[in-house]
């Protein structure tokens, strides 16, 4: 067992969160912050608020004993050893990462800063972030012997985020400061070490080999970029996929054979080569828009950057374009719509591709019934039923008498349907995949045309 620190972890959204549970599982004391009571509240009576696997059963095993949930920043600051920023960074106006959360926290901890503290940038930040903390803290009277502001950006997934968190690739420390670094590499030994994986009971991997990830030392502003320029590359990974299925559609070719020979060569690699309806989600578009933000500020030519996102949106457009293909015209056509969340096993729609499929296909004079697994409610509160969309509580619910199925989040049920049944509750037999969960052969042995990204009609 390694050394035990006093953390705090400011923010209790989904990075915060879940840093804060797994810093106590693995070994840490961990107060985490939130200036919303009513979190609080529901954190502390064991309610986290958010659909994550893993996240209930580390919250009630270590609430209100190693994690502690309070609005009181100065309290905690004073108490821990490291105080990781975990506030959001959403997308202002003009692209650019609004971070004026993080600087109202950089100025609180900092009328509470009496002793040494290292203090840590969490959320996804733009380069230099670090010395507007470290001036917004001098500013308020601190002495610069008294901080420093190191990176350490999380790479987590939403959906497998505790998991990840524990079995990372890799952990990158950004410090300009070899006492703060020291204190970073404490904090990640249960991890590097490898103790942490020695252990009973531990959550598991996706991809577990259990060999401890490395730490990579850098230079703050070096993290910083690490951050962004992983989250760009990965959506460009993406856009280039999506650009390529366009062009197996075009030539009959099959995305998914051209993915899987691309993918083997490992300087490519696999993963993040799924053809889609465009990424979304909470991070991929913002971080997309402030890297490039950052790029024109300093000066730097990065419009491949802009092609990234026009790929993206072009991907929405040109699935609508199948929809029309499969039906002939949209106005007055009933849909069936699968999948609401920006991705599978969550319920975040913050983003969502599949919430802007569903507004467009309303806008084309298309009546919807949606269903979801965990994100009905989410979207209720920003799209209300209506004569034109309704919510299902069930799979086959939703396709009854449905002129086409639409699946538009790959969540794993979604990829298991009884196809016998779906076909007998479909007023046509048409499914159009947005997310390719299926042999094409396979649906129209069940007797359904079959639409998909980048790979030819199957009937
Ligand atoms: C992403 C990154 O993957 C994490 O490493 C990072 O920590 C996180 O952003 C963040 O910055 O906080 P996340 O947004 O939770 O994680 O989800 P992803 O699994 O990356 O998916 C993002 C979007 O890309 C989704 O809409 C997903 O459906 C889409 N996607 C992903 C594809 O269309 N194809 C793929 O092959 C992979």
């Amino acid at each position: 067992m390694g050394k035990t620190v006093d953390i705090a972890v400011v923010g209790s959204g989904y990075v915060g969160l879940v840093a804060a549970v797994c810093f106590a599982e693995m070994g840490h004391h961990v107060i985490c912050v939130d200036n919303d009571p009513a979190k609080v509240k529901a954190l502390q009576g064991g309610d986290s608020l958010i659909h994550e696997e893993h996240l209930p059963q580390l919250l009630n095993k270590y609430r209100n004993n190693q994690v502690e949930f309070t609005t009181d920043l100065g309290a905690a600051t004073e108490k821990a050893a490291a105080i990781f920023i975990a506030v959001g960074t959403p997308q202002s106006e003009t692209g650019d990462a609004d971070l004026s959360y993080v600087e109202a926290v950089a100025c609180e901890i900092a009328r509470h800063l009496k002793t040494y503290k290292v203090i840590v940038e969490k959320s996804t930040v733009p380069v230099y972030t670090n010395e507007w903390i470290r001036r917004a803290i001098e500013r308020n009277g601190v002495d610069r012997s008294l901080f420093d502001v190191c990176s350490n950006p999380e790479f987590l997934r939403e959906g497998t985020a505790v998991s990840d968190f524990l079995h990372p690739d890799r952990i990158v420390v950004g410090a300009d400061s070899e006492k703060a670094a020291r204190l970073l590499q404490e904090i990640y030994a249960p991890l590097t070490s490898g103790d942490y994986y020695t252990r009973e009971g531990i959550i598991p991997g996706e991809f577990t080999s259990d060999a401890p990830p490395p730490l990579l030392l850098t230079s703050t502003k070096s993290a910083e970029i690490i951050k962004h320029a992983s989250n760009a590359f990965l959506a460009l990974k993406i856009s280039f996929i999506n650009a390529v299925s366009s062009l197996c559609e075009a030539t009959d070719a099959n995305v998914q054979q051209v993915a899987q020979g691309m993918g083997l060569d490992t300087r490519i690699g696999p993963r993040f080569l799924r053809p889609g309806i465009g990424y979304g989600g909470s991070c991929f578009p913002k971080d997309v828009a402030a890297f490039r933000s950052v790029a024109e500020q300093m000066g730097v030519d990065f419009s491949l950057l802009t092609e990234v996102e026009r790929i993206n949106a072009n991907q929405k457009k040109r699935f609508l374009a199948k929809v029309r293909a499969a039906l002939w015209t949209l106005r007055g056509k009933k849909l069936a719509v699968l999948g609401l969340a920006f991705k599978g096993d969550t319920d975040d729609i913050r983003d969502s591709p599949a919430i802007e499929m569903v507004k467009m296909l309303i806008a084309e004079g298309c009546s919807i019934t949606a269903y979801d697994p965990a994100a009905i409610e989410r979207t209720r509160a920003v799209l209300p039923e209506s004569d034109k969309l309704r919510y299902a509580d069930g799979i086959y619910a939703a396709a009854e008498d449905a002129d086409a199925l639409l699946i538009l989040t790959d969540w794993h049920e979604f990829g298991a349907l009884d196809l016998e049944k779906l076909r007998t509750a479909l007023r046509y037999s048409i499914i159009v995949d947005g997310r390719n969960m299926y042999d094409p052969a396979k649906v129209a042995d069940a007797g359904i045309t079959y639409y998909s990204v980048g790979r030819p009609v199957a009937h």
